[in-house]
């Protein structure tokens, strides 16, 4: 199934639970949608722990995602995160991520959480998205623990900060490391009102993203799943779209014309 697959040339099984998802959106006052690194496999982003091809495959979270890492080699930690931040300068945002801005348009009310951090849901045009674990082209200064901007004196082999000329790190949120409150208020208040909940391109592995999903189960609203493979949330979802975002999501939004 190609990126921006369209409804018909779904299998007849996925395209009723299409129709039912598509049923629970038109009825939807407020949308609360989950992204992870899934959505952004078809712009050429590995995922996180996808077998073989999952950044945890190749390389040691411990080692590259924690404060303790940064802290031991920065200069280690910030070799990663430059081949990183190349990945997703390159990367264009894709027909899933084009599909979650239009849905804004079509139903009264979404709230657009992502674990990403690679801004592509923006550059497809969503606003007001809840950067739950920050965002890789972001600097933060680890003194000062705010974005800040890069020093122009480039003598040192690491970033600094132009205010206090302290370390800059990713404005990342690491393994051990608290969610920004803002944003974990505001998807909390999200799940917690919203009539339909949608995660998609998620393990459902990491908390507390993935407990998101559950304090939606908790209020009984329905919670739609899209990704090709089973996850710790696929037996609770209702429906659970078995196939890649870029292609169910166009598909879900056409489905949504035909209500
Ligand atoms: N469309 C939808 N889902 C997909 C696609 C696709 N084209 N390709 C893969 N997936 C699914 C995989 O089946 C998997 O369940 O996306 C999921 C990606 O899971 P992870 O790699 O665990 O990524 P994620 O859930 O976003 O990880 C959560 O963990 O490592 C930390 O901070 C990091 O934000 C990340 C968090």
């Amino acid at each position: 199934m190609g990126a921006g697959t369209v409804a018909s040339e779904i299998r007849a099984p996925d395209r009723l639970l299409l129709r039912k998802a598509a049923a629970a959106l038109a009825a939807a006052r407020h949308v609360c949608v989950l992204t992870g690194a899934g959505i952004s496999a078809e712009s050429g982003i590995p995922t996180f722990r996808d077998a073989l091809t999952g950044l945890w495959a190749n390389f040691r979270p411990e080692e590259l995602a924690t404060l303790e890492a940064f802290e031991r080699d920065p200069a280690f930690v910030w070799k990663w995160y430059e081949w990183r931040r190349d990945l997703v300068r390159q990367a264009l945002p894709n027909a899933g991520h084009r599909a979650l801005a239009e849905l804004a348009r079509r139903v009264p009310r979404v709230t657009l959480v992502t674990q990403n951090v690679d801004g592509l849901h923006q550059r497809a045009g969503s606003v007001d998205v809840i950067e739950y674990h920050g965002n890789i082209l972001r600097d933060r200064c680890l003194a000062e623990q705010i974005v800040a901007e890069r020093s122009r004196d480039v003598g040192g082999d690491l970033p600094r900060c132009a205010s206090c000329g302290g370390l800059l790190r990713p404005d990342v949120v690491w393994f051990g490391e608290m969610i920004p409150g803002d944003a974990m208020r505001m998807a909390d208040a999200a799940a917690g009102d919203c009539d339909v909940f949608m995660s998609v391109g998620t393990s459902s592995l990491v908390y507390p993203a993935a407990g998101l999903a559950e304090t939606a189960l908790s209020r009984g609203v329905p919670v739609i799943e899209i990704n090709p493979n089973p996850t710790e949330l696929t037996r609770h979802a209702d429906p659970a779209l078995a196939g890649p975002a870029g292609a169910m999501l166009p598909a879900l939004l056409e489905m949504l014309d035909w209500k």
